[in-house]
């Protein structure tokens, strides 16, 4: 593998977990961290990246399955037809292209859709047998979801009986109203329970209660848009669908509407983009369904999604509230953040009670005051940000922006360097920069130093026993007083210690990244390790030679060469090294161990020949053509060709990819 697709299939990885806790996270526990623009454009980075190298698509990917777990506590139902998600459009190429998609398989010019509002719920499948409400279950992962037939009953708009006596299942949406999700969050409020972060969260929990007293307190509603194989029951299009649905007595979304071309539906998509604030229920885009029912079959499904249907999801919006506070705050750098506290307000589904202000300059320039109302907007970025102040609705309460002049935290004078618009706290000593940078040393991509998380670094700050990053490798010496703490038994302290000291061994870059100095990220230290190798090296260099480093240029060059000339950090550093920890970069620490072996390939393999090649040569190896008596190893792929009867006959070893990665590292670690 070349390093460029090394680092692909590290990201797909990540992109892949993260994805993953998500679902988790918005499907089972209801708490969704992250928005959905940036769930959505991760989703879209991975389903790109998995399109463009195939060879790292693997089954477990959440691009190849549907939604999250079921809680365990209430029983399971398993779907007769699974229940699918739906593919993303995110604007009027993306329905284009699924337009053009459709006319190519079903080799016909013109088709109609069927329109709906994507209501911002929970998918439900009801089931009746003989008229009669037999089942009403949860999606789940799609295969299987949750009982929670006795809540669907309580749902007034979902009927019990039907006029005909019927077998049928039809699924849809529940949801909680706008003004319902407030009224709800109000009580919770009153009743010292946690607020739901969204009407889909709370109807999310609501309908999985096991309380149905709880479910009856709060005004459930569904609306359905799906008559599972309609076709079997004579049903020639979804619009016919969901005119019998609504025969039925079942609540339809009355917006539906019939579109005979693409134009159409995006005229639709816009007319409820601009709409969506005055409904009564959250809505997050658009669903664009084939009307002819017949096609279905012959467009088929992806693990995922039908290719039928696509949802437009709508863009990151805006919303209007009231500023009541501004307030800086000191990162690790010690630069300062200005931060908006605000009335809350829901934008794009999720309650937003802060918001950034970035710097001093981008306050003063907009003119922002406390008890303004202003707008804020939800983008693709988690920290909500205000945009600017609605001046014309200006009243006399109106508090004028003051820029502070001192650190929030340790109150000393605050650092400004025309041109730069930050301010900095330039206090080495300040408590909470050093906590953040105490937090950025151990994190995950940096140091990954297991067990010590935020509360835990608060704690040994406040005791006195860190007070500077090298202290976190003296920490192993504090047995004692760490078990007298609180929840930390002999075991926990054994593994802080294991973790503490293995972090010692890690790359340069890490370190390098782990150190904090400004600009320099995860990316710009794998440059800087691997062309520098030692730290020593790095602090050496000339600024001259750091700008034209590819990647690096002069506004990391001169952050590099201020970090290092400064006695502090410098002192650090010797700290470090007193302390054993690794200079080193390692990523190539593997090169020559299996110098002089020789490999072949042979039949399908996973990458390819050149990624071999490049992946071999990290440990010294080389690729040859022919099988001879000098060949160490035989790769067999799929469909082997002549070379494999060849390596027999030499009693040349033979293994596979699976075995080669075991190999390669067998010999890493003992290297
Ligand atoms: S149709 C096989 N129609 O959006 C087709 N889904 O992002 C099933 N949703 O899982 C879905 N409003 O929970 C459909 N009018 C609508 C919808 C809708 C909301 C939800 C549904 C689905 C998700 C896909």
């Amino acid at each position: 593998m070349t390093n460029n697709t090394k680092d692909i299939k590290q990201e797909i990885l990540t992109l892949k977990t993260l994805i993953k806790q998500w679902n988790y996270e918005y499907h089972v526990l209801d708490t969704p961290t992250v928005t959905d623009d940036i769930y959505d454009s991760t989703y879209k980075r991975l389903v790109n990246l998995e399109t463009q190298y195939p060879q790292f698509l693997t089954t477990d990917s959440p691009t190849q399955t549907v939604g999250g777990k079921t809680n365990s506590t209430l029983p399971k139902i398993i779907h007769q037809t699974p229940m699918l998600s739906l593919a993303n459009a995110f604007n009027y190429q993306d329905l284009i292209k699924f337009d053009q998609k459709i006319k190519k398989t079903l080799s016909q010019n013109k088709i109609q859709y069927v329109c709906e509002l994507k209501i911002d719920g929970l998918s439900i499948a009801v089931t009746y047998i003989n008229g009669k409400l037999k089942t009403g279950a949860t999606r789940g992962d799609g295969t299987s979801g949750e009982d929670i037939t006795n809540n669907i009953l309580t749902i007034h708009n979902i009927p019990h009986t039907l006029p005909t006596n019927i077998n049928l299942e039809v699924r849809g949406e529940v949801y909680l109203s706008k003004e319902e999700f407030k009224r709800i969050n109000t009580s919770q409020q009153q009743q010292n329970q946690p607020v739901f972060a969204n009407p889909r969260n709370a109807a999310a929990g609501t309908i999985r209660q096991l309380d149905t007293t709880i479910v009856n307190s709060r005004n459930l509603n569904a609306f359905l848009y799906y008559y599972v194989n309609a076709a079997n029951d004579n049903i020639k299009t979804h619009h016919q669908a969901l005119q019998t649905l609504q025969t039925y007595g079942f609540n339809v979304n009355d917006q539906y509407q019939l579109c005979s071309n693409i134009d159409e539906v995006w005229t639709y998509v816009q007319k409820f983009e601009q709409l969506r604030i005055n409904l009564p229920y959250e809505i997050d885009g658009i669903v664009i369904k084939l009307n002819d029912l017949s096609s279905y079959d012959l467009l088929g499904r992806t693990n995922k999604a039908p290719k039928w249907a696509i949802a437009y999801k709508f863009p990151a919006v805006t919303s209007v509230t009231k500023l009541l506070d501004i307030f800086p705050t000191v990162g690790r750098t010690g630069k300062i953040t200005y931060n908006a506290k605000l009335e809350p307000v829901l934008i794009a589904g999720t309650i937003v009670t802060f918001a950034t202000l970035h710097n001093s300059d981008y306050i003063t320039t907009r003119d922002l005051r406390i008890n303004d109302l202003v707008t804020v907007k939800k983008a693709g970025d988690i920290i909500p940000e205000v945009i600017a102040a609605l001046i014309e609705q200006r009243t006399t309460k109106s508090i004028a922006f003051t820029k502070a002049t001192n650190c929030p935290d340790c109150h000393s004078v605050l650092e400004q360097v025309p041109p730069e618009v930050d301010q900095f706290c330039i206090n080495s000593d300040c408590k909470e920069r050093i906590l953040k940078s105490l937090i950025h040393f151990c994190s995950r991509d940096a140091m990954d130093i297991m067990g010590l998380n935020e509360k835990i670094l608060q704690r040994f700050l406040e005791l006195k026993w860190i007070k500077t990053i090298s202290d976190i490798y003296k920490l192993v010496n504090l047995r004692q007083e760490i078990l007298s703490l609180a929840r930390f038994g002999e075991k926990s302290f054994t593994n802080l210690a294991t973790n503490i000291l293995n972090s010692k061994q890690n790359s340069l870059e890490r370190l390098l990244f782990s150190l904090g100095i400004r600009h320099v990220g995860q990316k710009t230290a794998v440059v800087l390790a691997k062309k520098y190798l030692t730290l020593e090296n790095i602090m050496q260099a000339s600024y001259a030679d750091l700008a034209s480093t590819n990647d690096i240029g002069t506004i990391i060059a001169t952050s590099l060469i201020d970090y290092f000339a400064n006695p502090i950090n410098i002192q650090l550093i010797n700290n470090l090294q007193a302390l054993n920890l690794n200079f080193y970069y390692l990523g190539k620490q593997h090169s020559q161990l299996l110098a002089g072996k020789t490999f072949v390939l042979t039949g399908t393999l996973s990458k390819s020949r050149n990624e071999f090649v490049t992946l071999l040569d990290n440990y010294g190896a080389k690729i040859t053509n022919t099988i001879s008596n000098n060949t160490s190893y035989l790769i067999v792929g799929e469909n082997p060709g002549n070379k494999l009867t060849q390596a027999q006959k030499l009693n040349v070893k033979i293994i596979n990819e699976e075995q080669l990665q075991i190999i390669l590292k067998e010999v890493s670690k003992n290297g």
